[in-house]
């Protein structure tokens, strides 16, 4: 186990002796009366309001309104700065990797993808910025004016990364913000906090004091007081709208605080009557049960035309019921254990809530198997009033909806109060063209006979209503997280 004792603020790690949380895996293993028992992982810092203020004060005395070293820096100094920080961060790939199998439960195929993407993503963020409007020459904007248009830093940065990416999405958001001059606290997720801790120390020493500082602790203990000070420019979590609305309003001045968050999601794919079954079956699998459905961009319930329902179902089920179920680490497993505690019972309770109104679990197997394995139970017909209709269920449980019009699939997407992906399934173009303005203008990104997902990272990465504010992207988050600001000189 890994016991961390020290965090990072104002340049230095500095040592814990309070309160701790341990941290227990999701995988579980026999103990001596051969039950199942979760796996101790380590132990994390439970730091306080003050602590939590500490690094509040040192974040924004780096930026310094806008005087400190940082947000002065020469824009190619900044870049070398993060690539000290890249190389340094790969020293420490094993072990990271390692964490978030051992932490969340993602299978080892997928956490060294979720490394190896963050790593991508940095140096793909590096080169945009290389060669993205930055300060531009002196130019005359009309008789008698000179002008120049900068980009610049907005300030003090907070923020927070879900579970699910606990490495990747929280440095989608730290690393443009850095990057343009910002200053940052950084909050880790509660599933998902250990992982971050070798990085600490690449973060101290790639990056002049205070740029970056780490917080831990309960998010109700800390957030709070950092949100009420007021110093807090930009927030940014990855993370459920619930908390975005509580964090949100507890800036006293809430209009002067932009918010750069993705949150929750009800994804939709729909199948037309003429879809080609093959290729949505082989997407809908990947796109509802990649790491467990536990993904903002999962599809998190299909709609499928009434005349091919059972068709679809027919070669679905099957594929659903293969999918490996085991521990993260072994070759081939595709279904591991859920992080969050009371999911499975969650999830148990959805598929028990749309039983009483007559659906069914279709496939062989599904549902909870030990207090965190959860096989993936596809429930059908789901019908309005089912909690499955509407919630998050964010697990292998997948709604199936027959329909007879498309229309009743526009209206689900305009009664929803999500707005992030959906995906369309057929082979008649004119129909697919004729779904793809109404839902283009009802989520923000549309995939034609291909599963919803984030990437590629260049890609606009946002939603509509209450699945997203602000937009990332590799040069949207650098556009996000800066200004553009202007120097007028009158030519005398
Ligand atoms: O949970 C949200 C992630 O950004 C999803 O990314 O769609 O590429 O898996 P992905």
């Amino acid at each position: 186990p890994i016991h961390q004792r020290a965090y990072l603020l104002n340049g230095e790690m500095k040592q814990w002796d309070g309160p701790v949380s341990e941290v227990y895996s999701p995988v579980c293993v026999p103990d001596e009366q051969g039950e199942l028992q979760r796996q101790l992982v380590g132990s994390y810092p439970v730091t306080g309001p003050q602590q939590a203020l500490e690094a509040l004060d040192a974040a924004y005395a780096a930026y310094n309104n806008g005087r400190g070293e940082w947000p002065q820096m020469a824009v190619a100094d900044r870049i070398a700065c993060m690539e000290t920080f890249v190389g340094k961060m790969l020293e420490q790939k094993k072990l990271v990797v390692n964490l978030i199998m051992w932490e969340i439960g993602k299978n080892l195929a997928d956490a060294t993808k979720e490394f190896d993407r963050t790593v991508t993503y940095i140096y793909d963020t590096i080169d945009t910025l290389k060669t993205m409007d930055r300060n531009s020459s002196r130019f005359r904007i009309e008789e008698g004016i000179i002008g120049q248009i900068r980009r610049s830093p907005l300030g003090v940065v907070l923020a927070m990364g879900p579970f699910n990416y606990p490495l990747n999405e929280t440095y989608t958001t730290l690393i443009p913000a850095i990057l343009m001059g910002n200053t940052i606290l950084f909050k880790t997720p509660k599933h998902g906090s250990l992982l971050h801790y070798p990085l600490l120390e690449a973060f101290r020493t790639s990056f002049p004091k205070g740029v970056v500082n780490s917080l831990y602790g309960r998010g109700a203990d800390v957030i709070p007081p950092v949100m009420q000070s007021g110093k807090v420019n930009v927030l940014t979590l990855i993370g459920s709208s619930r908390v975005a609305d509580q964090l949100q309003r507890q800036h006293p001045k809430l209009n002067r605080l932009r918010s750069i968050m993705s949150l929750d999601a009800k994804n939709a794919a729909i199948i037309l009557p003429d879809a080609d079954l093959d290729v949505a079956v082989k997407e809908c699998l990947l796109g509802t049960l990649s790491f467990n459905g536990q993904r903002c961009t999962a599809i998190k319930i299909i709609w499928v035309h009434r005349s091919v329902a059972d068709q679809f179902l027919s070669k679905f089920n099957p594929e659903v019921s293969k999918l490996k179920p085991g521990m993260p680490w072994d070759a081939g497993v595709q279904i591991t254990p859920l992080p969050e505690p009371g999911k499975p019972d969650y999830l148990t309770e959805c598929i028990r809530d749309a039983e009483a109104s007559g659906a069914t679990v279709v496939n062989e197997g599904g549902g909870q198997v030990s207090a965190s394995l959860f096989k993936p139970a596809v429930v059908y017909p789901v019908q309005e009033g089912m909690k499955l209709y509407r919630e998050e269920q964010f697990g292998p449980v997948i709604p199936i909806v027959p329909f007879d019009d498309v229309e009743e699939f526009i209206d689900y997407l305009i009664t929803d109060d999500h707005g992030m992906q959906a995906s369309i399934f057929g082979t008649d173009s004119n129909a697919i063209a004729q779904l793809i303005d109404p839902l283009v203008n009802l989520v923000s990104r549309v995939n034609i006979n291909a599963q919803c997902q984030r990437g590629p990272d260049t890609f606009p990465f946002t939603g509509r209503k209450d699945s997203a504010e602000g937009t990332l992207s590799v040069e949207d988050a650098l556009r996000s997280f800066s200004i553009r600001s202007a120097v007028a000189t009158k030519d005398t």
